[in-house]
């Protein structure tokens, strides 16, 4: 079914890739429909620490509660946080930056 909601375009510099997230949408969700494997999906709900981007550029706003034992003050300051508990307010361009970062990259070979 098409999500009619308006979207903002997400952009991964690590891999070359971008994908529409909606309004409201959460930033991993919007990357879960890249389809593809290693997407740093874990809990869902900010407990685990996996979906830990940075953001590089754009406007984001927090959709819930973003745990201190992932992402400290400062780290927030510096742009970190969960992809789970975000979504974009404008374009936004960031690299994955938890402990799946390099499982991300790791043998991508481009958008098909
Ligand atoms: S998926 Fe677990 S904190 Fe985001």
């Amino acid at each position: 079914m098409y999500d009619f909601r308006p979207k903002v375009q997400v952009t991964i510099p690590q891999t070359g890739e971008s994908y529409p997230c909606a309004i409201g949408e959460s930033l991993l969700m919007g990357m879960l429909k890249l389809g593809r494997k290693g997407i740093p999906a874990g809990c869902v709900n900010g407990g685990c620490g996996v979906c830990r981007i940075r953001i590089l550029e754009g406007k984001i706003n927090q959709l819930g509660p973003i745990s201190r034992a992932h992402v400290s003050a400062a780290e927030e300051a510096q742009g970190y946080t969960l992809a789970c508990r975000v979504g974009a307010t404008q374009n936004v361009r960031l690299e994955v930056a938890g402990k799946m970062a390099r499982t991300f990259t790791k043998g991508f070979v481009g958008p098909a």
